[in-house]
């Protein structure tokens, strides 16, 4: 009996220890895991890192490559290009206009009614549209037809309260990827970008293309003004506010314009023009420099993106781009370790995890981060992720956006120093330095407006670039559709009737 006792006891000794070293070999394998996990997020951060000595190379660098742009064709690869818009509306614009915004995957309809002597805005319509995903990659002219088709409906649809007139309705259409203009409303597509890929536009006249579709669907409307979304959005803050001179957005794709003097403009390119000033489309999407922190995620996104070697800025900064890289970073660390368990392979599908759902984790505020375990296991089918994982999701949310937003920041400082409201006193503002007059910078696109964390990192970034004392005259004004009511707005001033 005594020897059965000893027996037993043995085995489960054995038996005990077996289990035992089985749970320390599962913790050392977990603490290794952790360990890889932690070591990719160390690598992020520092690849990530933005400080404050980093930015001010890069507005160096942005005012330098703007000067670059603006003295020859190519001489950057900011584009830099004229709009022919000398004049921004003023208020004494009166009458009903149209405007078409073509930005990227929806597009808007719009009719503004204006009532002159500085009134502003009496009313306003629209109907937002998603474009289907074959006319992104398909024929011109199916693009063109489908748009104008649309529009006719809305005209059609739309015409209860407005004052109506037998005149012929005027246009401004918002076509928000770069195109050279030839005057301001006509101009030749110089390439697609966010994920547009119809090759029989490039080098042609857009507005042209949207005028015979007009014709061809019966509207009697013409093409007043042809304006990317960026210059709508400064025609609409010059509207509301004069001191507005530069005009951005953060959406799914990122870009700027500025009111650029005009003696820099004949000096660089021979140019006249009757006014003081005229908006320059950057194109700051495409914006390079060797200061920007680069990753091998980054490196990776270009590559298998559609345009390749193109829009490096816009692909660190903007909504198409922000979501895809924090997936690829949370895919390392689901092959590098088992933090998320064997439940990951839904993040080996590009775009899965899009801009907005990574907004929404980044800004959970639930307790223990509920809210991110019900997207991972709902839109990337990733169950069950535990709340140290589900941290380290959120954290590598926060670099990708923390870097995006600092750099769009540099960029904005960038365009203040080219004119010389950045209070260092170039030679461009005959300013005394630590002086900057009024300055607005018109906001728009859907990662400004609705990601709460990147506006903060952009403002906190502007504030230890330029200094608390002219920051104070940098004022960023948000505006919604400013992109399409402006293109209304500059339609009526460059309109047949003035
Ligand atoms: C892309 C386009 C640019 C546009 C921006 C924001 O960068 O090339 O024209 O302004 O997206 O929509």
């Amino acid at each position: 009996m005594g020897r059965v006792l000893l027996g037993l006891a043995v085995g489960c000794a054995v038996v005990g220890c077996g289990i035992a070293a089985v749970a320390v070999g599962r913790r050392a394998r977990s603490r290794r895991a952790w360990g890889r996990a932690v070591a990719v997020l160390k690598e992020l951060e520092e690849g990530c890192a933005t400080p404050t000595s980093r930015l001010r190379q890069v507005v160096d660098a942005m005012a330098v490559e703007m000067h670059a742009g603006l003295a020859s064709d190519g001489g950057s690869k900011l584009k830099m290009l004229l709009t022919f818009v000398d004049a921004l509306p003023d208020g004494n614009e009166t009458g009903t206009y149209y405007a078409l915004d073509l930005g990227a995957t929806t597009f808007r309809v719009l009719k503004v009614q204006l009532g002159g002597k500085r009134s502003m805005i009496l009313r306003h319509q629209f109907e937002q549209h998603p474009i289907p995903a074959d006319l992104m990659t398909g024929t011109s002219e199916d693009l063109f037809d489908f748009l104008a088709m649309t529009l006719r409906n809305f005209v059609e649809r739309e015409n209860d309260g407005f004052q109506q007139s037998d005149k012929r309705k005027e246009l401004g259409l918002t076509f928000s990827f770069p195109v050279r203009q030839l005057s301001v409303s006509s101009g030749i597509l110089i390439k697609w970008t966010k994920g547009f890929a119809i090759e029989d536009a490039v080098g042609k006249d857009v507005a042209q293309c949207l005028q015979e579709a007009l014709t061809k669907s019966g509207l009697d409307m013409r093409v007043a003004a042809l304006v990317n979304d960026t210059v709508g959005t400064l025609a609409l803050g010059h509207y509301h506010d004069e001191d507005t001179v530069v005009a951005v957005i953060i959406g799914t794709g990122t870009n700027a314009c500025y009111i650029e003097r005009v003696d820099a403009i004949i000096k660089c390119q021979g140019l006249l023009t009757n006014s003081g000033g005229m908006v320059i489309n950057m194109e700051w999407g495409n914006f390079w420099s060797s200061h920007l922190p680069r990753t091998p995620y980054d490196f990776a996104l270009d590559d298998e993106s559609l345009n390749r070697n193109d829009q490096g800025f816009e692909k660190m900064i903007s909504g198409m781009y922000l979501g895809d890289i924090v997936r690829r970073v949370l895919l390392r660390i689901a092959l590098e370790s088992d933090v998320f368990g064997d439940s990951a392979q839904s993040l080996s599908k590009p775009f899965i995890l899009r801009t907005p759902l990574m907004a929404a984790i980044h800004e959970d505020d639930s307790p223990n981060l509920k809210e991110v375990g019900r997207i991972l296991e709902e839109n990337l089918q990733m169950p069950n992720i535990s709340l140290k994982a589900r941290r380290l999701v959120v954290r590598v949310c926060d670099v990708i956006t923390q870097r995006a937003a600092r750099l769009a920041a540099a960029g904005i400082v960038g365009i203040l120093k080219k004119i010389g409201r950045d209070g260092s006193g170039g030679v461009a503002s005959g300013r005394a330095i630590g002086k900057v007059r009024r300055t607005v910078v018109a906001i728009e696109g859907g990662i400004y407006a609705n990601y709460s964390t990147f506006r903060e990192y952009l403002k906190e970034a502007l504030v230890e670039i330029l200094g608390e004392e002219i920051v104070r005259n940098v004022i960023l004004r948000a505006y919604e559709d400013g992109s399409g009511i402006g293109a209304a707005l500059l339609a009526a001033s460059h309109s047949s009737e003035w």
